[in-house]
This record gives structure tokens, C-alpha cells and sequence, in this order.
């Protein structure tokens, strides 16, 4: 009898969030996207289950997930127990490329960043406080924000990881608006929670310029210096079923409250 909201769905780790949590269908799925019909198709054609429920908002716009908060409350009944924030974006530009590179265009640069910010930290900071009297009402109590290992400033340090500044910083100050919501929220049994799913095979390498390819293929090897038995990017399929295993491990008795972690419930994130 769960309940679960998550945004981004119509692709990539938020579209296999809907077709892992709707398996159970006693289960209700809520999937926020900015192009409804799109996908709903879509959902119809590769999942095809009627616990699925696809509400249309821009996961930046907070009027439009106060909306989708409303309606959400009509689908399940005033209640929800799992939020789950998982839209969000790294730009073309800036997400192979590193801060000081940037910063010869600074103008472009506070731009991406600020923009990157608006969607990746600001909308899910909208989506739990408008999803959060539901979330009072669940029995779960559980607002999960989708974060990256990216934005671990002790290894972007111990192991030169320079590419992607305003993609981490927008997930570093997500890790911190998770904190400030549990450091209120923990009383009254809600947990929040920061999870990296890993690095996750979304089928976009293949989009790449050859400038990005090279900053792909310095990454992958800081990576498998920072994780030696690493193997490469995993499916949205294993991922997935790691994060929510992760999420339903999670309480805040046993001290996850405010945690950020990764796919593996611990501080290593590949
Ligand atoms: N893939 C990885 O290796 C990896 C690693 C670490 C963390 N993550 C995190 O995992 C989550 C999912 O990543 P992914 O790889 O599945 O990304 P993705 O394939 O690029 O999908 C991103 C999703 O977010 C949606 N989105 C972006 N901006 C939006 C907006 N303003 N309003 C509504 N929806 C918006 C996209 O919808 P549209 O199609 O409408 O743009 C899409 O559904 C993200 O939080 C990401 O930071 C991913």
C-alpha cells in the first residue's frame, strides 16, 4: 500500500524509479514530468501498469509542484510516504569541463551555475516543503533527494576531480538542504536522506562531442583510481534496485537522518 512520488520520469534513473516501485501493485506511483502525454505513452508502451500516475510539472517551477502536490493529494488520499527528488541537470556545456576553464567566460559561468542550482538544489527544496503535509500523513515518512558522489568535496580534492563545478556545487548545497530538513523535521519522524545511485549508464555517452569524451575518459580514470575494482557505470536496473534497497533501509533510529550516502548505504560512491 505505499505511496511514492518521483520527479523526472520520463528517462534515464527516474523512469526505472517508476517501473522498480509500481512492480507491487498494491503500490501507488507518481511520477512528475515536464511533458505529461509523452509520458504517459511512453510508461503505457515499456511498463503498462495502471498504478503509475504521471503529473505534469517543470521540477523548477514551484508553483507547479505546489499544483502537483495538490493533485497528488486527490490521487492517494492526503497521504504520501516517499518523495523521492531525482530530476535534475548537468549543462553540455559546463559538465566536462573544469572551473577554471569556465570561469574565462564568467558572465556564461553564473549562469550555468544559477541555472543548474534552480533545478538540481532549489526544486527539490520546493518539493518537500509542498509535499511535506502528505508526507506527515504517510506512514513511511521518507523524502529521499538523488544526489552524486561527485559533490564529496574530500574526494574531488584527494583524487583532482575538476570537471562538472556547477553540477557538484548545485548537489552539495542539495546535501546541506537535506541536513537543514532533517535537523527540523527529525522530530516529528520524518527522515531525509541524500542518496547517490552511483554512476549510472542512461545511454547519454554515446551523445558526446569528442572535447566532452576526453573529459569523460579523465574522470573514468580518477574514478578507478579512487576505486581500484571498479568495474564501469552500472544500469539504471542494478542502481535502482541499490538506492531502494538503501531507502528502505533507511530510518532515522538507526542514524540516516540528514546522512548523504551512496547506492551501497556508505561513503563509497563507485
Ligand atoms: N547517471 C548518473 O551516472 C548519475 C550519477 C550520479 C547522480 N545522478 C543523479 O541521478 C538523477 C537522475 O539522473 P539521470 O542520469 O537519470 O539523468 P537524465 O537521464 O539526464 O534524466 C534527468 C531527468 O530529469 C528531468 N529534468 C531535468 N530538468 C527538469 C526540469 N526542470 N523539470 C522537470 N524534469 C526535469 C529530465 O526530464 P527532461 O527529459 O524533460 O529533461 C529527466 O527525466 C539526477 O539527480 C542525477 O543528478 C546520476
Amino acid at each position: 500500500m505505499a505511496s511514492y512520488v518521483v520527479t523526472g520520469v520520463n528517462r534515464g534513473i527516474g523512469f526505472e524509479f517508476l517501473r522498480q516501485l509500481s512492480e507491487n501493485p498494491s503500490s501507488t506511483v507518481i511520477g512528475l514530468s515536464r511533458n505529461k502525454k509523452a509520458t504517459e505513452e511512453k510508461v503505457k508502451a515499456e511498463i503498462g501498469r495502471s498504478n503509475i500516475h504521471i503529473l505534469e510539472a517543470d521540477a523548477s517551477d514551484g508553483a507547479a509542484l505546489k499544483k502537483a502536490a495538490a493533485d497528488a493529494s486527490k490521487i492517494t488520499g492526503g497521504k504520501i510516504d516517499y518523495v523521492i527528488a531525482n530530476a535534475a541537470v548537468a549543462s553540455e556545456w559546463s559538465e566536462y569541463r573544469n572551473i577554471g576553464t569556465l570561469g574565462e567566460e564568467p558572465e556564461r559561468f553564473e549562469k550555468d551555475i544559477l541555472d543548474t542550482i534552480k533545478i538540481n538544489t532549489i526544486g527539490p527544496i520546493h518539493l518537500f516543503n509542498f509535499f511535506l503535509p502528505l508526507l506527515r500523513n504517510g506512514s513511511a515518512k521518507k523524502a529521499i533527494a538523488i544526489s552524486t558522489g561527485m559533490a564529496d568535496a574530500e574526494m574531488i580534492s584527494k583524487f583532482g576531480v575538476d570537471i562538472s563545478p556547477s553540477y557538484a556545487i548545485s548537489k552539495g548545497a542539495l546535501n546541506v538542504a537535506v541536513a537543514k530538513f532533517d535537523a527540523q523535521f527529525r522530530k516529528e519522524g520524518i527522515l531525509f536522506l541524500a542518496v547517490s545511485p552511483g554512476l549510472v549508464d542512461t545511454g547519454k555517452a554515446a551523445t558526446l562531442t569528442d572535447e566532452q569524451k576526453v573529459g569523460l575518459g579523465q574522470m573514468v580514470a580518477k574514478f578507478s583510481e579512487y576505486a581500484p575494482n571498479w568495474t564501469g557505470a552500472i544500469t539504471p536496473e542494478v542502481s535502482v534496485n541499490a538506492v531502494v534497497k538503501v531507502i528502505n533501509e533507511a530510518s532515522i533510529e538507526n542514524g540516516s537522518g540528514g546522512a548523504y550516502i551512496s547506492h551501497w548505504g556508505n561513503k563509497q560512491w563507485l
